[in-house]
């Protein structure tokens, strides 16, 4: 790892403090280097508030340093006039020695442009250092504007025997363990869905109550409006989107969605393209789920097994048929992890 390639790393460490706070907005990390010692650091907390450089540049104690100072970022920095004024031109403002930028921005407003006006102001700037990292990092931000569509994380909970339920009755499926895990991943991603089924049987409100973080965006599919506006997922604890194909229109937290049943997938990811959601979890049920992997529309997805549990009767697990990536003991629990390709 040469020096560049160190001090960006410092940058993704920086960066992923946020995971789950800024959408819509990227994780950005950035480094200030005097001489061979960082003098300055900061990241991007919360979409509106300060980017990664403004936070790393106020840090600085001795700004005469600036001048012959390396500003390290782990994307490009931003051009445009947003709830922020554009770090580019902040960065040409206090004159750095030069700029060395992880991954390039694909999002239309940058998309090299921040690095053009760095250049342009006789400024040295180098890019794509640890550059797959940096991308792997803001994957979903990537997936977001590049595909038109949140980067989707498929997940379910099947017994020894392959069940998501006991005769189609709510049933704990995984260990306390897991359980916190899975309420980590709440926390990390921007949202979570689930079938009308799902919502009907269990009565989930899809919260983050095990782990620390944001409540996710809550979407449900309910074509006809039957989960009754009595149940948890209508609750206020989160921004929920009810797609269905009865109303549309917001009533306080909860927007209701137009979608038609036969396009359904299109027109999910359409609309969720549209709210800005940049990662959402899928949690089933079978139904649900079925449908994506038939489509192949996934990134990546967590399967948990507890192979002790044997439920005879219920909802069947998906079939998938995948070969993971990695697989992770919890205690009496394995947890797969799959990536697409
Ligand atoms: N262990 C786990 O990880 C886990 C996770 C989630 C759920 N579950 C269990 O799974 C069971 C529910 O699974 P499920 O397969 O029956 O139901 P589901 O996927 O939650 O919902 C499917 C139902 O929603 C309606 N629907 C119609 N079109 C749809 C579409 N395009 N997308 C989504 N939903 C659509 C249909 O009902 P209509 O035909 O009536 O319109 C369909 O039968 C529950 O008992 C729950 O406990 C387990
Ligand atoms: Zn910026």
């Amino acid at each position: 790892m040469n020096n560049d390639e160190f001090y960006i790393k410092r940058c993704i460490e920086l960066a992923q403090k946020a995971l789950g706070n800024t959408y819509p907005n990227p994780l950005v990390g950035s480094v200030i280097v005097h001489n061979g010692e960082i003098i300055g650091e900061g990241y991007h907390h919360k979409a509106g508030e300060h980017h990664a450089e403004i936070n790393a540049i106020n840090s600085v104690k001795n700004k005469d340093l600036i001048p012959e100072s390396t500003i390290y970022v782990s994307l490009e920095p931003c051009a445009h006039y947003g709830k922020t004024p554009p770090c580019a031109l902040k960065i040409k403002e206090l004159g750095f020695k030069k700029v060395v930028i992880g991954a390039m921005d694909s999002h239309d407003k940058v998309n090299g442009k921040g690095k053009k006006i760095i250049q342009d102001a006789g400024i040295e700037a180098v890019s794509g250092i640890l550059e797959k990292e940096c991308i792997e990092l803001n994957k979903r931000f990537f997936t977001y504007h590049e595909k038109k569509r949140p980067y989707i994380i498929l997940k379910w909970a099947e017994s020894g025997d392959g069940f998501l339920d006991q005769d189609f009755k709510p049933t704990a499926v995984s260990n306390t363990l897991v359980n916190q895990f899975v309420h980590q991943l709440r926390a990390d991603e921007h949202a979570i869905l689930v079938g009308t089924q799902t919502a009907l049987n269990d009565n989930p409100s899809l919260t983050v109550r095990n782990a620390e973080g944001v409540n996710p965006v809550r979407i449900l599919i309910d074509f006809d409006l039957k989960v009754p506006a009595s149940f948890n997922i209508y609750n206020n604890e989160a921004r929920t989107l009810i797609l269905n194909s009865v109303k549309e229109g917001t009533e306080g937290h909860i927007h209701f969605i137009k979608i038609n049943k036969d396009n359904f997938l299109s027109e999910l990811m359409e609309a969720l393209y549209k709210e800005q959601i940049q990662s959402v979890i899928i949690e089933g049920g079978r139904f649900t789920l079925q449908e994506f992997i038939n489509a192949s529309l996934w990134d990546e997805a967590i399967v948990i097994k507890n192979e002790n549990l044997i439920l005879e009767n219920g909802t069947k697990a998906p079939e998938f048929g995948q070969i993971p990536a990695t697989i992770e003991n919890f205690r009496d629990n394995t947890v797969s992890f799959f990536k697409a390709k």
